[in-house]
């Protein structure tokens, strides 16, 4: 019996959120934001916390600095269920922290990554890590040190009969390494955006991006924003839609989107089903500010998911379906 569903390694960090600001920010001019909200950011705290809520066992691997940052980060992530024994507090570093400027349409995001460039495997518990059904990092790119590590971490935990999956969200510095080819051959599943995948893939065309991607892994998820997402599993092609929302804030809908997808993998859903969940997931997360507070309102998670056909039971599992 595995210990975990899906084992997460990866970075903690807050998210800064300032709403309603000047579309044109000037320097030596003071800026009032309308709104701040301070949530658990990072992609793979926002994935682990909503993936727990969704009433999986979750083990999470990271690092925090010593400092009230990285503290309030572990409180939110433990309070959602998430197994937070194995992240390290680290005297006399810095926990990361990204502050987020939503504009009309897209947003500026300013990054500290602090201890996230630094981890490597000397700081994880690697039989621990291999005690879950499943390995899912996000992130890649911001996994500076333990990058070229994550390569025999995969393989290890292929080895030991773990189902994996890799977002790697965007590469800050815009190199999009081709070493990343390396990991996919141990990836199950490869969830990045539409941008993320023609980078990944060296295209600006996005059916040459899908093409070319889904030779290297078994199952190719592309993002779409309000479009929703589509799949590839060999030669077989899928397309999901979510639900319409009064969309709030898209700041963690890819990782939400992870969740729902991997909910309904590691449980032997079909493809489409996997998809279907993804969206509905990916869609709720928009519809409260930052990436975990539409996860974190109980009642509102549930009366969401009930109305999009996938109710939850009180225990948070979902009720058995033909998807199942
Ligand atoms: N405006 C929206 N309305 C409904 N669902 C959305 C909306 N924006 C995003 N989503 C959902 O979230 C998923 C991930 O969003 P996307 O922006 O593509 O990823 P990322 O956050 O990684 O860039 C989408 O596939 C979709 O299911
Ligand atoms: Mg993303």
């Amino acid at each position: 019996m595995a210990a975990f569903d899906v084992s997460v390694i990866g970075e903690l960090n807050l998210d800064l959120i300032l709403y309603g600001l000047p579309q044109e920010l000037v320097l030596e001019r003071e800026h009032l934001a309308k709104e701040l909200s301070i949530t658990l950011g990072s992609s793979s705290a926002i994935f682990a916390h909503n993936f727990a809520l969704l009433g999986n066992k979750v083990g999470f691997s990271s690092c925090i600095g010593s400092d009230p940052f990285g503290e309030i980060c572990l409180k939110r992530l433990g309070e959602s269920g998430v197994d937070i024994s194995r992240v390290r507090r680290l005297q006399g570093k810095t926990t990361g922290l990204s502050v987020i400027l939503p504009q009309r349409k897209q947003r500026y995001i300013l990054t500290y990554p602090g201890i996230m460039y630094e981890m490597t495997d000397r700081e994880l518990d690697l039989s621990y890590v291999y005690g879950a059904k499943h390995l899912h990092v996000s992130s890649y790119f911001l996994q500076k040190a333990l990058r070229p590590q994550l390569i025999e971490i995969y393989r290890k935990a292929k080895e030991a009969g773990l189902t994996t999956s890799l977002d790697t969200n965007d590469d800050p510095e815009d190199r999009w390494s081709s070493e990343i080819s390396l990991l996919l051959k141990y990836v199950d599943i490869l969830l990045p955006n539409e941008r993320e995948a023609c980078k990944l893939a060296g295209t600006t065309d996005m059916e040459k991006a899908i093409e070319t991607l889904s030779q290297k892994v078994p199952i190719l998820v592309v993002k779409r924003g309000s479009q929703g997402a589509v799949a590839r599993a060999g030669k077989e092609k899928y397309a999901g839609f979510p639900p319409m929302v009064d969309a709030v804030d898209p700041v963690g809908a890819g990782d939400s989107f992870d969740a729902g997808f991997i909910h309904q993998f590691i449980r032997g859903a079909k493809v489409e089903d996997c998809l279907k969940f993804g969206n509905i997931a990916g869609a709720l997360s928009v519809t409260k500010a930052g990436g975990t507070e539409a996860f974190r309102d109980a009642v509102h998670r549930e009366a969401f998911l009930r109305k999009n056909s996938m109710p939850l039971s009180p225990m948070g599992r979902s009720t058995p379906g033909a998807s199942r």
